[in-house]
């Protein structure tokens, strides 16, 4: 297919060939992570991997946004990090059924999915 071709319908949003630069660092650990993920219904409101759902934040790219201390401290007490935090129990969950492990395993997760410039996950500057 001819570069133009491809341009046209891509302009008719036909298909869509840009890169995300996000990246994954796949591990034992990062596993073990996406089971509890799975497990807690996460991927109903975000996305691992490209998939899932988008009524919370994109999580592909957390570890470039955010650190494993920022994030212990959010799945230990979101309200103290994000006041009036959906993950109050009002919209999403408590993190209260979590075990230490799987938060910890959980945190391994997140820190693994990192993004590059270009990315619509890389940190944007602050409002
Ligand atoms: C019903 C929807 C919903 C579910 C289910 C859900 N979340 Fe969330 N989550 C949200 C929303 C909305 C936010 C937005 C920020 C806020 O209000 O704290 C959020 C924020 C977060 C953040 C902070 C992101 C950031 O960098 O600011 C993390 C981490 C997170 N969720 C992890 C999880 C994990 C792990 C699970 C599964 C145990 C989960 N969420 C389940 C809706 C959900």
């Amino acid at each position: 297919m001819s570069a133009v071709v491809l341009y046209v319908l891509a302009r008719m949003n036909v298909v869509t060939f840009w890169t995300t630069n996000d990246i994954y660092l796949f591990s034992k650990k990062s596993d073990a992570g996406y089971q509890v993920f799975q497990k807690y219904g996460c991927r109903d409101c975000h996305v691992v991997y490209g998939e899932g759902d988008y009524d919370g934040p994109d999580m592909d790219g957390e570890g470039t946004r955010r650190t494993a201390d920022w994030l212990h401290r959010y799945f230990d007490n979101p309200g103290s990090l994000v006041p009036g935090t959906a993950h109050a129990g009002k919209f999403a969950p408590t993190f209260s059924k979590l075990s230490p492990k799987e938060k910890d395993e959980l945190v391994d997760l997140l820190m693994s999915l990192k993004s590059l410039p270009g990315s619509p996950n890389y940190p944007k500057p602050p409002k």
